[in-house]
């Protein structure tokens, strides 16, 4: 049995089909999910998906590409909906510099704040970090070590920078391209990690690993990303996956939860969805 540390199934690419990607997760050993936010929207659907399956658990956040709105009352927002007891986590935050990022400061100014929050909070964070290493690692010097700080998502830096972040207290996280034929270096650096702070995800719906590389990602392949972690370590799978589902559940604290994916009585989301539509037809 599996965890997939961090999925976005509130994305519209998965949303649609969620009945049938929960059904193939469960079916291939996945018994649990972290949703990840990325925006207040995605926020409140990770926690509505979380409160409706027992396999879901939500993590809310604004990632660094969607900083539109830094107002007070977001921030409030994300507060409030963290409370929820299905909520383990804050993110994904963090800072991504792919694009040029000529926003900079914003990004270090909202990521700053979440810090905070997720402190304030006890709950650990999801970093995003994307060739903004120096910065990153920065920010998080400043916020200082906490056990269990949170996890680093997708990691992409070097055996030092890994070895900077494991000081602080957070995980590291392995995604699709440690699987990918010339991701050498990713496998280089993964195999220098402690076995009890590795983490696999998928990225879902992004980062499908191989041999899907190119297509739609879903939890349910988070046991090649897992596959290839185990190689590395000179493990199987099977000898393998519970030190990741035992790393997920401490991180996260799901040890509080039941384990078991049977989906929680109710609608599903596609139907409130519909619901919700067919309200704002009537109010036009
Ligand atoms: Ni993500």
């Amino acid at each position: 049995m599996l965890i997939d540390s961090h999925a976005h199934l509130q994305d519209p690419e998965l949303l649609p089909d969620l009945e049938a990607v929960l059904a193939r997760a469960q079916a291939a050993g996945v018994e649990g999910i972290i949703c990840a936010g990325y925006d207040l929207t995605s926020s409140k659907l990770a926690v509505e998906l979380a409160g409706r399956y027992a396999s879901v658990w939500a993590a809310v956040g604004l990632h660094p590409e969607n900083l539109a709105s830094l107002e007070a009352e977001t921030f409030a927002e994300l507060a409030r909906l963290a409370q929820h007891p299905r909520v383990v986590a804050w993110g994904e935050i963090g800072l991504d510099y792919v694009n040029g990022a000529p926003d900079r400061d914003r990004q270090k100014e909202a990521f700053r704040r979440q810090l905070v929050q997720a402190r304030a909070l006890n709950l650990p964070v999801i970093i995003h970090d994307r060739e903004a290493h120096a910065d990153t690692l920065a920010i998080l010097k400043e916020a200082g070590p906490r056990p269990r700080a949170g996890v680093m998502h997708c990691f992409s830096g070097s055996a030092a920078f890994a070895q900077e972040c494991l000081a602080l207290g957070y995980y590291i996280s392995f995604a699709g391209p440690v699987t990918f034929k010339n991701a050498r270096r990713v496998r280089e650096v993964a195999a220098t990690i402690p076995v009890e702070r590795l983490l696999c995800e998928t990225d879902s719906p992004y980062l499908s690993p191989e041999p899907y590389r190119g297509q739609r990602n879903e939890p349910a392949r988070v046991l090649e990303v897992a596959g290839r972690l185990a190689a590395l370590f000179g493990e199987t799978l099977p000898t393998f996956a519970p030190h990741l589902t035992a790393n997920a559940r401490r991180l996260f604290g799901l040890e509080a939860f039941p384990g078991d994916s049977l989906r929680r009585p109710g609608h599903t989301i596609l139907e409130d969805l519909r619901e919700g539509e067919e309200h704002a037809r009537e109010v036009r």
